[in-house]
């Protein structure tokens, strides 16, 4: 599997902030991740990428420049709203954009906390939507309580916090996926949790590291998944078991198909293992607000599993994904109903009657690669054709996956038609 998408702009980043290059392996190859790397060029980091090892010539704590033109952060949420933080205690003007999608995600969620701090942003629509721009300053350490779950907005007030004066805390009522703190504390900056609080504090310098990036579990989650409802004999090597995103594994537990995890490790202070899918039968089940974190990103091709589960699966608590790259309740419950599934909408999640006898049908990605890629699975698994329009926007996360799908299904070659 690509090296994991979260783990790999965090790496890119706190890299750039450190003392001294760090060599890094299997940064991931998806568009997003190189959009961070491309942002990162424009505040005059240097880097170089061979293959999938990257070398990051950090510039130290006060080493960036103001950039000269505006930031373009294409599709990458993950990278719009980590650059707020970063650059909001930056001595100088930036301005960041990106695609038609980012520009209409929510960006008040991270705005009005990092203001809190002192910040200087704004952004179109009474501070909404990107553009955003960002006179930087000076910063204060606060303590923000988290209304919505959110990895990326504690992330930005975290990197704000290496740039503030005193300490910043965050509180998360969920857990969500912790990779800022863990990549933090590799590089040396200690960060401190109690509880559901996690504080990082002004004075630390990152100093350079190597290191290696576990495996994907949300690109990994998409074979997981076609394992489980007709493989034989599948192993995913070395793929990422941190615990705020291992979801996936406890849903196919529940549904009655757990996983085999073995070979379990440290890479870099992230847990890795090798997992191995089991084929056999699923049953329906609940999913609710407490598990929706650690399974955001995978809740798409849940929705197909859901399609062979013998009985009811409801996933609820889960409004968030009205908000990702694109509406994903809408999406998949409109792409997946053309192909024959008894699925509804809920006002935050989906409730699927299964198991559904589904048809090939022509279906639409929605620009976003978790869809395309969930449709992939939910075609192979149909019966007669499917044909997926938009699938070339898997590169976001996946560039490799019709080639991975091929081999998995022992098929010669696969063509993608533009
Ligand atoms: C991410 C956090 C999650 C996730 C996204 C990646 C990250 O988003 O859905 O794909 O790398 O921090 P939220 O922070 O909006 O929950």
């Amino acid at each position: 599997m690509p090296g994991d998408k979260s783990i790999s702009h965090r790496s890119a980043i706190v890299a750039s902030l450190a003392d001294g290059c760090s060599e890094i392996t299997n940064y991931a190859p998806s568009d997003d991740c190189l959009s961070t790397l491309s942002v990162l060029s424009d505040l005059g980091v240097e880097w170089k990428k061979s293959g999938s090892d990257l070398t990051v010539e950090g510039r130290g704590r006060t080493g960036f420049v103001e950039p000269k033109n505006v930031l373009d952060c294409g599709n990458s949420g993950t990278t719009m709203r980590l650059m707020c933080g970063l650059l909001a205690g930056q001595p100088f003007f930036s301005v960041l954009t990106g695609d038609e999608s980012l520009r209409s995600r929510p960006m008040a969620r991270v705005i009005e906390p990092l203001r809190t701090m002192g910040a200087v942003i704004h952004g179109r629509s009474g501070d909404r939507f990107a553009p955003l721009c960002i006179r930087g300053c000076r910063l204060s350490g606060t303590s923000y309580t988290m209304p919505v779950a959110s990895a990326q907005v504690k992330s930005a007030l975290l990197l704000a916090g290496l740039f503030a004066e005193g300490c910043q805390t965050v509180i998360e009522k969920e857990l969500s996926r912790d990779h800022t703190e863990r990549m933090l504390d590799y590089f040396g900056v200690s960060v401190s949790r109690e509880g559901g609080a996690v504080t990082v504090c002004g004075e630390y310098r990152p100093e350079a590291r190597k290191l290696s990036i576990p495996g994907d579990i949300s690109s990994a989650a998409f074979f997981l998944v076609l394992g489980t409802l007709a493989g034989e004999g599948m192993r995913l090597e070395d793929i990422g078991v941190n615990p705020t995103r291992t979801g996936i594994l406890s849903y196919l537990e529940a549904s009655g198909a757990p996983v085999t995890l073995t070979n379990q490790r440290l890479f870099c202070n992230e847990p890795v293992a090798d997992l191995e899918p089991v084929k056999g039968k699923i049953m329906g089940c609940g999913i609710g607000e407490g598990l929706i974190p650690l399974l955001i990103d995978e809740l798409p091709v849940i929705a197909v599993a859901a399609c062979f589960a013998s009985g009811r699966t409801t996933v609820t608590g889960a409004a968030e994904l009205r908000v990702k790259e694109t509406d994903r309740i809408s999406a998949v419950c409109t792409e997946l109903r053309k192909m024959g599934a008894s699925i509804d909408e809920l006002k935050d999640g989906f409730v699927v009657d299964g198991p559904c006898a589904l048809h090939g049908a022509e279906c639409f990605s929605h620009g976003d690669h978790r869809i395309a890629m969930a449709l992939t699975i939910a075609g192979l698994m149909a019966e007669g054709e499917t044909v997926i329009s938009g699938a070339e926007c898997v590169s976001i996360s996946f560039p490799g996956f019709f080639e991975s799908v091929a081999k998995v299904c022992g098929y010669e070659a696969i063509t993608i038609e533009k």
